[in-house]
């Protein structure tokens, strides 16, 4: 089989991720400290692809690029592709069809975390003669998500794009396997009540085709970082299974460092107490405080006589005198101070479509 390509989708508008989306990609929102976009490249060079399409909006392409560069990071050659328009990840791959050509790709969505790599799975589909391959899995709400009927044997029979009764808990799960096929399915498709041409009536089309459309369940955690709540979940999981323990800081011997903390070498714990799992980012100084389990802490941060647990702190961040903070994230620069007056009153300067919670 010809070299096979990626296509990683970096677009979009992140809506469900307001406001941190407002200023940022919503595929470069840190998780344990890392852009969600460096988790797919470390899958992609893994699985063997040098020639990598990166799909971009006129919004954030700076940014992309800026953490993106050409690639060399991972080893690999980016081509920037521009979607001027969110009209649907069908028309993402029409929109790069100069850059696929004929070849057979991976599409991978920028802002989906998987537990395992798709090493195995490109191995397959170069093995056979499949027209898709796909991911699934069983999950709780798949009216959120493509949802697949399968036939015995594994192979795709139809695929509803979030249907409101879902005939299956099977949801396709971003990353796609094509062959060229799916090009003429593409062509033959029209735009969803949502306004976009969508991936999953492109692979009903090829179904229609007559193409051959295998799913495989997927055995490990996968996380659509695109929400509040599935993103905290998406730190939690993923400080589960990399963090290790790496205290390079400084600890003062007044503080109690405990299981799997990751400490960079330029952070300094003072008069406090870490909890595993939990990952601290370059230049972030702890004093008199306590961070509790399932918390990453960005670059530059600052936390003082406060109580942080489960939650995702971006960098430059100012915490101060928090009695308990939990299951929140804070972006970059946010400052969350107690204010010291006998005047109690809550004092906010609130982005727009903000969420707090007192
Ligand atoms: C897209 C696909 C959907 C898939 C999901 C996975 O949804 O349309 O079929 O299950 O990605 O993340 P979207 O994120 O565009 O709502």
């Amino acid at each position: 089989m010809e070299n096979i390509k990626a296509l990683i989708l970096s677009g979009g508008k992140g809506t469900r991720l307001r406001p941190l989306t407002h200023t940022m990609a919503k595929q470069l929102v840190p998780v344990a400290n890392k852009p969600i976009l460096g988790y797919v490249f470390e899958h992609i060079k893994e699985a063997g692809i040098r020639d990598v399409g990166v799909i971009v909006a006129p919004e954030t392409q700076a940014e992309v690029k800026a953490y993106l560069g050409h690639g060399e990071k991972w080893d690999v050659k980016i081509t920037y592709i521009l979607q001027k328009q969110p009209l649907g990840l069908a028309h993402a791959v029409k929109t790069a069809q100069k850059f696929l050509k004929d070849s057979p790709f991976v599409m991978y969505l920028g802002d989906n975390l998987l537990g395992k790599g798709i090493k195995e799975a490109l191995d397959k589909f170069r093995k056979t003669a499949y027209d898709a391959l796909l991911f699934l899995k069983k999950v709780p709400n798949p009216g959120a998500f493509g949802v697949a009927v399968l036939n015995g044997k594994g192979r795709i029979k139809k695929l509803i794009e979030k249907p409101k009764n879902p005939p299956s808990n099977l949801a396709l799960v971003g990353v796609y396997l094509f062959s060229p096929r799916i090009h003429e399915a593409i062509g033959r498709i029209q735009p969803s009540w949502r306004g976009e041409l969508e991936i999953t009536d492109a692979i009903q089309e090829l179904i229609h085709m007559g193409a051959r459309v295998e799913g495989e369940v997927l055995d490990c955690w996968w996380l659509d970082t695109g929400k509040k709540d599935d993103f905290l979940a998406a730190n939690t999981t993923v400080l589960d299974d990399y963090v290790k323990r790496q205290v390079d800081g400084f600890v003062d011997e007044k503080s109690e460092v405990s299981g799997r903390v990751h400490v960079d070498a330029t952070a300094r714990v003072i008069n406090s107490v870490i909890r595993g799992p939990v990952i601290i980012g370059p230049g972030v100084e702890i004093v008199d405080s306590f961070i509790g389990p399932y918390t990453s802490i960005g670059e530059g941060t600052r936390i003082t006589n406060s109580v942080i647990e489960h939650s995702v702190i971006l960098s430059q961040v100012i915490v101060e005198g928090v009695p308990r903070l939990e299951d929140s994230i804070l972006g970059r620069e946010a400052k969350i101070i107690k204010n010291q007056t006998r005047h109690k009153a809550l004092r906010l300067m609130v982005g727009d479509q903000s969420l707090v919670e007192v």
